[in-house]
């Protein structure tokens, strides 16, 4: 008796819950929808929305389910559990549906250990270049030298590769992996990186949308582009099947999770745990290199990330001088920028005297690497604040953008959603949960 008043009492409950968020979703479709001022956004198929974000949201109880089943279990099981899951999951979708206009997928490759990485932008892919190219270091003294390379030095093509040949290499190698991403922070780890900051991209966008550049104190820097209109051109792009940039297409695209027979897939959000355990199964590596690597990848430190960054930031910089003439102006939105990414504290205000002695050139970089890890020793983040700056960053990022906006990225995105278990809710309607703690 009681257990079928439960019963009654858990069903009337849910359906209660579900009215209102049938709703809550059924006002906010139609705000959207009156309040959009950008015509040529639309949403890519019309249909009833709840059905779409329902179907997903259910994907995702499902995974964390199945997976927290074998979470007391190592992280490679979950890891070989999310890797043969997507493939039964592969086989439920209507493929035209979903179909973003891509590159084919790049592959970083050591033959030695019959390695193989799906190279793509803001999974921690420039992490996994500088570990296939310690791999593949003639002398294991040089092995942490690769992990302190700028982020440009790691993307020049060296140790990948493609289409045939990456067919032929998957077919001979002994460990295939990739790395995802909840698409909310990739994106905005998108804009930070390459609208925010300065580079081809951001200024291709300002001219699509006939925009200037940025004021800051009678000066300008940088392109005079919102996160909303940069995620509102990402669907545009997607809809009107161009082809997107390899920073905003789906993981599970780029990556061609459902035709590749990847062994692993591990989640940005835990790279350094999913590292380890490829490192792990990694075979024909010395102890020494495998203890110098582990050594060099075992740190939560700014320290390797300012020595990746910094000399990209200066190339970028000098290649674009024009989009942000003064150079103090460049650095004070570069700090901004480390502040999003929970390397320095927020509390923290640009050191303009210190920055101001510098040109921002090649040569200059380890002197600005060594001024910048000084002043974020005044003020070190713990791990903790560390991403819980990430957070906020993330949270306010999203707070006001249109519901239209994420209707739309949950089409584009599908994929990723629904294959890796990623809720299709911003993270600041979704209260982040364990799976989500590392955001740009
Ligand atoms: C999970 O942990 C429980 C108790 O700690 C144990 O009985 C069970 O066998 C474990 N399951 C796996 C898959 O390791
Ligand atoms: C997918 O393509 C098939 C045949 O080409 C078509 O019948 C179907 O309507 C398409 N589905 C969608 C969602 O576009
Ligand atoms: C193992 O690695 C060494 C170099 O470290 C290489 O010369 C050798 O060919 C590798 N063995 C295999 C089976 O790939
Ligand atoms: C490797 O290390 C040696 C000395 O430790 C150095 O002379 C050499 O330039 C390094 N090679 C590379 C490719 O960094
Ligand atoms: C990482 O370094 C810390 C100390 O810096 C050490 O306690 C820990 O055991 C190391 N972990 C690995 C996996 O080497
Ligand atoms: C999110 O969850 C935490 C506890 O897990 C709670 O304290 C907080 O109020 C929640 N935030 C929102 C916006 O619901």
């Amino acid at each position: 008796m009681t257990t079928l008043k439960n019963r009654n009492r858990k069903f009337c409950a849910m359906f209660v819950l579900s009215l209102v968020i049938l709703y809550w979703m059924y006002i906010h479709r139609n705000v959207g929808y009156t309040k959009c001022p950008c015509p040529e956004v639309e949403p890519l198929e019309q249909q009833c929305g709840h059905e779409l974000i329902a179907t997903a949201d259910s994907e995702r109880k499902q995974f964390e389910k199945e997976s927290s089943q074998e979470r007391n279990s190592s992280e490679v099981s979950i890891m070989r559990w999310r890797a043969k899951n997507v493939h039964k999951m592969c086989e439920q979708i209507i493929w035209n549906a979903s179909y973003v206009h891509a590159r084919t997928p790049v592959f970083f490759y050591s033959k030695q250990n019959g390695l193989l990485a799906c190279k793509s932008p803001k999974t921690g892919s420039t992490f996994i270049g500088s570990f296939i190219r310690a791999l593949n270091q003639p002398s294991k003294n040089n092995v942490s030298d690769m992990f302190l390379l700028g982020r440009n030095k790691i993307h020049n093509g060296l140790n990948e590769v493609s289409g045939k040949l990456a067919a032929e290499r998957i077919k001979q190698s002994t460990l295939t992996v990739m790395i995802t991403r909840d698409p909310y922070s990739r994106l905005f780890s998108t804009f930070v990186d390459k609208y925010f900051l300065l580079g081809r991209l951001g200024r291709e966008l300002a001219s699509h949308l006939k925009r200037g550049f940025r004021e800051d104190s009678n000066k300008y820097c940088g392109y005079d582009i919102t996160f909303q209109e940069f995620l509102d051109y990402v669907v545009f792009l997607a809809q009107s099947m161009k082809e997107l940039n390899e920073h905003m297409v789906p993981v599970s695209q780029l990556c061609d999770v459902c035709n590749v027979k990847y062994d692993l897939i591990c989640r940005q959000e835990s790279l350094s745990e999913g590292i380890s355990e490829v490192l792990r199964l990694t075979k024909n590596i010395t102890s020494s290199r495998l203890n110098a690597i582990r050594q060099s990848t075992n740190t939560t430190s700014p320290y390797v990330s300012m020595h990746s960054l910094i000399p990209s930031h200066i190339f970028d910089y000098n290649n674009h001088r024009q989009d942000c003439p003064n150079q103090l102006s460049f650095m004070r939105k570069m700090w901004k920028a480390f502040q999003i990414q929970g390397l320095v504290n927020s509390v923290i205000k640009f050191p303009e005297e210190i920055f101001s002695r510098f040109l921002f050139i090649e040569k200059e970089a380890h002197a600005i690497i060594s001024a910048i890890l000084q002043v974020i020793q005044s003020n070190p983040l713990s791990k903790k604040q560390r991403q819980q700056q990430r957070l906020t960053a993330l949270n306010n990022a999203y707070r006001n953008i249109r519901w239209e906006t994420i209707f739309n990225l949950q089409k584009v995105f599908k994929l990723d959603f629904l294959l890796f278990g990623y809720s299709n809710y911003p993270p600041i309607m979704n209260n982040i949960t364990q799976t989500t703690n590392g955001y740009v």
